[in-house]
């Protein structure tokens, strides 16, 4: 029987397990990423872990997240980066040189290779036919040292593309399309492979901004195959060494396929605040909009800004309306200026950010109370612009450069009608010929030992796991609750990000100001949650804290893949309850495992006796692989290296 490309690409990287749905495979590492909110606390991992070289093909450090030095926190957290990275071995990209996704894409990812990445958008590359995968921060740590990645063999999907997109219509909204018919939680256990003739049709930055946002439907990862759109890209970075040609065998087999007629797609936009929330543009059309931002890791290369660029050329935007052009790089940023593009769109009354994260995540550019803002990035959470109810639409960048010459929502076809635009199209620029000064090679360091400043604390341990788990039900929270819920990603906060004591004070505050300090308060205690708990980012804080704070354990109706892994990590239990015992367990109960837990979780029991109040029992499941009882009996994924490393 032929092979899917995922299949191809894992099993030559198997090290353990057979590559059978749902089983529990390791495979080796040849890259991995890591970004400034999660680096300092791998590098503090690695450090812990007592290894001292990085082990894999690529290892690369980027600030991008928190570019901005408001004060000593980030700059001292940029320094120990670059002091890692230098001591141990990575690339480091300096901050303001652009977001990881867009900076790795640009010089490092390569067809058939794997990697890893402590954030969720590290898909980005599979449209190169990389099969990268997003997870915590410890698993690129121990990744980094030479040791295997472990996931559940993911279903693989098949996204048969065919047709052509027409004019008007991007990249953008066939992912768009992707979370309308399959939802933010379509793609869990997933791996999409892109197949079929539409693929032809879209050049690899179009092929990332699917792969991209393939995070959002809670895949597991998201490849296209490489052809000659693949080699012609590399090309035109000066790397087309790295090219090979890389696709599923013809009779290959996947679990499901799915069909999307590229002719079909029109403009759409995710309303607030989910980025499921897919409608066509022409249906909220009218609604005056005060924020235009084009940018991010989803839509900030020089292809993405381009048809925005063309659109404004000649052009104003709206009085009442501002836009922001972040590229995504600093590459994107010096070909626009190079080929007059900056002044263009200056001219039209853009401001330009640098190369950044930022509004993304709340730093910087929050847009104005009650208002609506559009933006090209992949995420519209509640909140997460930086302002609580707030009103992001998530859209391509020729549907916000129409909304910001309009000022209010347009489909730009009917904007196109109206002031005679030509439709922008795609293109490359002829040569990437962006400086490499801000990426600094692991022969070029500039320090061999680590730096830390008083922003960059300990790692905390956990003891082994208890037999008896005991207290209340602390939070009881809804569906979809998001790592932003947890630990917010806002610049207030994130500088915290290397002091553990100090940011476990802001652990779930988004949904209960008072939660930190009761959880300190109590002697242990469980969080309550529905569906999907933890989806988003890959942000270990959000299981670190909770740790940090005394949790024992999440029983939620289901869990998000990659917070799941962190909740493992570092020794929380994640418990599955049903839907109806989730109505019944209400905030301030005691719970109680009656099984003595420890024991149970070695022996591999999967069922779990819950007393409630002392009153009223359920049953838990646990749906762990023997490994991950192992690191929660050792108390986390740390202390369970540790050990084993001391053992050699
Ligand atoms: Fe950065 Fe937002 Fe992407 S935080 S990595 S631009 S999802």
């Amino acid at each position: 029987m032929g092979q899917t490309l995922t299949e191809k690409i894992l099993s030559e990287h198997l090290v353990e397990g057979e590559l059978e749905t749902g089983e529990e495979i390791g495979i080796e590492i040849d890259q991995v990423l890591t970004q400034d909110t999660t680096g300092t606390f791998v590098w503090l991992q690695f450090e812990a872990l007592g290894l001292d070289e990085v082990q894999t093909e690529v290892a690369a450090q980027y600030c991008d997240h928190q570019t901005y030095q408001f004060d000593f926190k980030n700059t001292d957290d940029h320094r120990f980066l670059r002091s890692a990275a230098g001591t141990f071995g990575a690339h480091f990209s300096r901050p303001g040189n652009g977001i990881c996704h867009n900076v790795h894409k640009e010089n490092f990812a390569a067809p058939g290779k794997t990697m890893l990445g402590s954030d969720s958008h590290t898909p980005t590359p599979g449209g190169l036919g990389e099969l990268a995968i997003g997870s915590g921060g410890l698993d690129v740590a121990v990744a980094m040292g030479g040791g295997p990645y472990y996931i559940e063999m993911p279903e693989v999907v098949n996204v048969r593309l065919e047709g052509e997109l027409p004019e008007w219509s991007s990249a953008k909204d066939v992912i768009l399309e992707m979370l309308r018919r399959l939802s933010v939680k379509g793609g869990v256990g997933k791996i999409f492979e892109y197949t079929g003739p539409g693929v032809e049709t879209l050049n690899v930055p179009e092929r990332t901004t699917i792969t991209n946002m393939g995070t959002e439907l809670g895949a597991t990862s998201s490849i296209f195959p490489t052809d000659e759109e693949t080699r012609e890209y590399l090309s035109r970075q000066g790397r087309e060494d790295v090219f090979e040609q890389i696709g599923p065998d013809e009779d290959a087999e996947y679990d499901d396929e799915i069909v999307v007629d590229l002719s079909d797609i029109e403009p759409l936009v995710a309303k607030p605040s989910m980025p499921d929330n897919v409608v066509p543009v022409r249906e909220v059309a009218g609604q005056d909009v005060e924020q235009v931002i084009v940018g991010s890791c989803t839509n900030g290369g020089y292809e993405d800004i381009l048809p925005a660029a063309k659109m404004l050329k000649g052009q104003e935007i709206d009085m009442k309306t501002e836009m922001i052009v972040a590229p995504g790089s600093k590459q994107a940023s010096e070909i626009l200026a190079r080929e007059g593009w900056t002044a263009e769109m200056m001219a039209a009354g853009v401001n330009f950010s640098e190369a950044t994260c930022g509004a993304c995540i709340g730093i910087g550019h929050v847009p104005a109370s009650d208002s609506v803002s559009v933006r090209t990035f992949n995420r519209n959470f509640e909140g997460r612009s930086g302002i609580e109810d707030d009103s992001v639409f998530l859209s391509s960048p020729e549907v916000a450069a129409a909304a910001a010459i309009k000022g209010e929502l347009t489909d730009p076809r009917d904007l196109a009608d109206e002031l005679g635009l030509d439709a922008p199209g795609v293109q490359m620029p002829d040569k990437y010929n962006g400086s490499k000064t801000d990426l600094i090679a692991p022969d070029e360091a500039v320090d061999d030992e680590l730096v830390k400043g008083p922003n960059i604390g300990d790692v905390p341990l956990k003891d082994p796991l208890d037999s008896k788990l005991e207290g209340e039900a602390l939070l009881k929270m809804d569906d979809n609750i998001t790592t932003d819920h947890i630990i917010p990603a806002t610049q207030d906060i994130l500088m915290y990000r290397s002091n553990i004591p100090k940011l476990s004070e802001f652990t779930l505050s988004r949904v209960d100001d008072t939660f930190a300090q009761r959880a300190l308060d109590s002697d242990g205690g469980f969080l309550v949650a529905g569906e999907n708990y933890g989806q988003g980012s890959s942000r270990e804080h959000a299981a670190l804290c909770p740790m940090y704070l005394g949790i024992e354990g999440v029983l939620a109706q289901s869990f998000a893949r990659i917070h799941k892994a962190n909740l493992f990590n570092f020794g929380l239990v994640p418990l599955t309850i049903d839907e109806a015992d989730y109505a019944n367990i209400e905030q301030g109960d005691d719970i109680e495992i009656v099984d003595d837990v420890a024991e149970a979780v070695d022996s591999g029991q999967e069922e779990f006796t819950v007393r409630v109040n002392d009153d009223w029992e359920l049953t838990a499941h646990l749906d762990a692989s023997a490994r991950e009882r192992e690191i929660l009996s050792a108390g986390g994924k740390l202390s369970l290296t540790r050990s084993q490393y001391d053992a050699e």
